[in-house]
């Protein structure tokens, strides 16, 4: 069997186009541009690449679009301080601050600064809690664009085997929760997972977020299988990996997501959609 790709850029252009029309909607009816504040603190350079395209996906849409970069000197304090003006500026309805944070800033004291209802990354305990017991409001990007994508491709998830390989609390386990949310079977495997293989192996459904270049052999892959490649890595030749052996697994999945091209555009689409969810719960609040 040969794979299907499973086009990420496709659709995220599809959401983005429909989110630059109901942007436009908006302001005919008189209401507020979404406006979308994002946080860099410190110089690494993949991040830098992720904000830039924050504000680029931003401007494309009509959104106003808020930067804040900020040196790697900042303290925990001044970070707040900004948090803190952001979450009370009425122009912002979203706030992310891109992780990782330099080592001397408390990351999850920052999330739980931001206020709950401008969470447009999803992060935050009441966010996390919220989709947990089945009732989400603002939902982590990039596990929520994996269903967005699932859902285009027409592939159900109630009743199947899903193995999520990675426990982080941006990807794998809010993946696990949006799964269970299907009523897929879920396992959720780790650095003391005892065999690995094994539980790929059973899997219809395998989302990879490791971040290691092609950890996820592809003849583990259960033939017939989709394949959901979370992991971006960058390899000494400049090249861009996934965490699946990409050229073993297609030819045994019945689906796969190419990297790049895959997962990645989903999450900055996903995060347009969270913002402009974000504007029409502050649009209510008014
Ligand atoms: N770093 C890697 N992925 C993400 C994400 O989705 N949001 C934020 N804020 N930082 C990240």
């Amino acid at each position: 069997m040969t794979a299907q790709l499973i086009n990420g850029k496709e659709v995220s252009l599809k959401i983005q186009d429909r989110i630059r029309k109901q942007v436009a909607e908006r302001q005919t009816k008189g209401l507020r541009q979404p406006g979308l504040a994002v946080i860099l603190v410190g110089d690494d350079p993949a991040s830098a690449v992720y904000v830039r395209n924050k504000n680029i996906a931003c401007e494309k849409v009509g959104f106003a679009s808020f930067s804040h970069i900020l040196p790697a000197s900042t303290s925990e304090e001044e970070l707040l301080s900004l948090v803190n003006e952001l979450n009370n500026n009425p122009a912002v309805d979203g706030i992310l601050v891109q992780l990782p944070l330099p080592k001397h800033i408390n990351g999850q004291k920052v999330i739980e600064t931001i206020r709950p209802d401008k969470d447009v990354d999803g992060f935050h305990p009441y966010n996390v809690g919220r989709l947990a017991v089945k009732m989400p409001l603002l939902r982590p990007c990039t596990p929520k664009g994996v269903m967005t994508l699932l859902e285009e491709y027409g592939i159900e998830v109630k009743g199947k085997n899903v193995t999520i390989v990675g426990q982080s609390n941006i990807v794998g386990r809010p993946q696990a929760l949006e799964m269970l949310m299907q009523r897929g079977t879920v396992t959720i495997c780790h650095t003391a997972t005892r065999d690995l293989p094994a539980e790929v192996n059973r899997a219809d459904i395998i989302v990879a977020a490791v971040g290691r270049p092609n950890c996820i052999k592809g003849e583990w892959i259960k033939e017939g299988a989709v394949v959901i490649d979370v992991g971006i890595n960058r390899l000494e030749n400049g090249k861009l990996c996934g965490d699946v052996e990409f050229d073993v697994a297609k030819e045994r999945a019945a689906y796969i997501t190419p990297v790049p091209g895959g997962v990645g555009p989903m999450t900055i689409a996903t995060l347009l959609e969270n913002t402009l969810q974000a504007a029409q719960l502050h649009d209510k609040a008014a």
